[in-house]
């Protein structure tokens, strides 16, 4: 039996980019024979920004409600939150003596920042967030990680410190492996197609799945383009390259049979056409949405199972690691 893990912080509402790269994924991985799959809220991560404590809490729920609209269902599919099962915690702080500060500084997401907005002032929680998330996966003994582009170096780490952990400790973790789609693992910003899609950025840069119609609409006409007007995807070409992935992945339609369509199309038509499309599909998810967001009990139901089917195997795996390396 295969075992699948992945997450997502409730630190944001999710984009196109979250759903594209990650949580459509997660639920199509669910119809894979041989497959077991954990899905959880990182809100043990999210707290490595500042967040407002009612709002993340709302936001936990938020999430859990887009990914059973999406299509992961519980009966298939574990869905849990970190923060409630503390193996999680219990992990990081172990896996932390089997790491360096080397390692971790050479973290993109950390030295990003720290090129911004100085060294000295970064939180030791985000210094730390891959040391967590390689936590995450490892008490689960998972076999593939399926995220988006951006998570893949902390997936690399967490492979060296699992084996590192069994070197010196004899088998212990599996050693897990990224996986991400071929044409959706990195959807770029709407403004500029050198940064990825993130729900940190500006407002124009990016598409939330609760967006309205409207702001959908404005967003993908306003969205960055080159200025040869061809309707075409290359190499060269990042800004169109990024908006046909985005058009391929919501109507289902090959980028070939796409460009074709468009050969003649302006890029006005075209980005008019990919509003239109990403506003329907949005908006009928966004009908389903409310539904199952305004069943917070069911939620919390979903949640508590999860959590206690989760707790077994990570609380079996914490007793294996203590016994490991002589804590009573
Ligand atoms: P997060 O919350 O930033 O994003 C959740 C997932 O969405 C993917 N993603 C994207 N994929 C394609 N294009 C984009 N523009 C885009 N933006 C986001 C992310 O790659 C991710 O797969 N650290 C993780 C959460 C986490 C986790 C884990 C993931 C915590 N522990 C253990 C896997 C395993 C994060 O911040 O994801």
């Amino acid at each position: 039996m295969k075992r699948i893990v992945s997450g997502i912080k409730p630190s944001g509402d999710p984009t196109i980019g979250n759903y594209l790269g990650a949580m459509k994924r997660w639920a199509d991985n669910q119809h894979i024979e041989g497959c077991e799959n954990f899905f959880f809220i990182a809100n043990l991560h999210a707290i490595t920004t500042k967040q407002d404590p009612s709002l993340l809490k709302k936001r936990t729920l938020d999430i859990v409600a887009w990914l059973i609209t999406v299509g992961v269902d519980p009966n298939r599919s574990v869905i849990f939150v970190q923060s409630m099962i503390p193996a999680h915690s219990e992990i990081c702080w172990i896996l932390n003596n089997y790491v360096t500060m080397g390692e971790l500084g050479k973290m993109t997401q950390y030295k990003d920042k720290s090129l911004k907005s100085g060294k000295e002032g970064q939180l030791a929680g985000l210094f730390d967030y891959p040391v967590l998330m390689a936590g995450d996966v490892l008490l689960y003994d998972a076999d593939e990680i399926p995220v988006g582009f951006d998570q893949v170096q902390h997936v690399e780490l967490c492979r060296t410190i699992a084996q590192r952990f069994n070197n010196q400790h004899g088998d212990t973790f599996k050693i897990p492996k990224a996986t991400f789609s071929k044409t959706s693992a990195k959807i770029m910003s709407l403004n500029n197609a050198t940064e990825k899609m993130s729900k940190s950025d500006v407002k124009d840069s990016y598409v939330l799945l609760e967006d309205s119609a409207d702001d959908i609409l404005k967003k993908f006409k306003k969205a960055v383009t080159d200025s040869d007007n061809k309707v075409a995807f290359a190499n060269d070409k990042p800004e169109l390259s990024n908006l046909l992935t985005i058009y391929s992945e919501f109507s289902g339609k090959p980028v070939s049979e796409i460009e074709s369509e468009h050969k003649d199309s302006g890029y006005g038509k075209f980005k008019t056409e990919l509003g239109e499309l990403v506003a329907e599909k949005l908006t009928a998810l966004q009908n389903t949405y409310s539904d199952i967001r305004s069943n917070e009990e069911r939620l919390m139901n979903i949640i508590t199972e999860g959590n206690s089917n989760a707790a077994v195997i990570a609380n079996e795996k914490i007793s294996v690691l203590k016994d490991k390396i002589g804590l009573l």
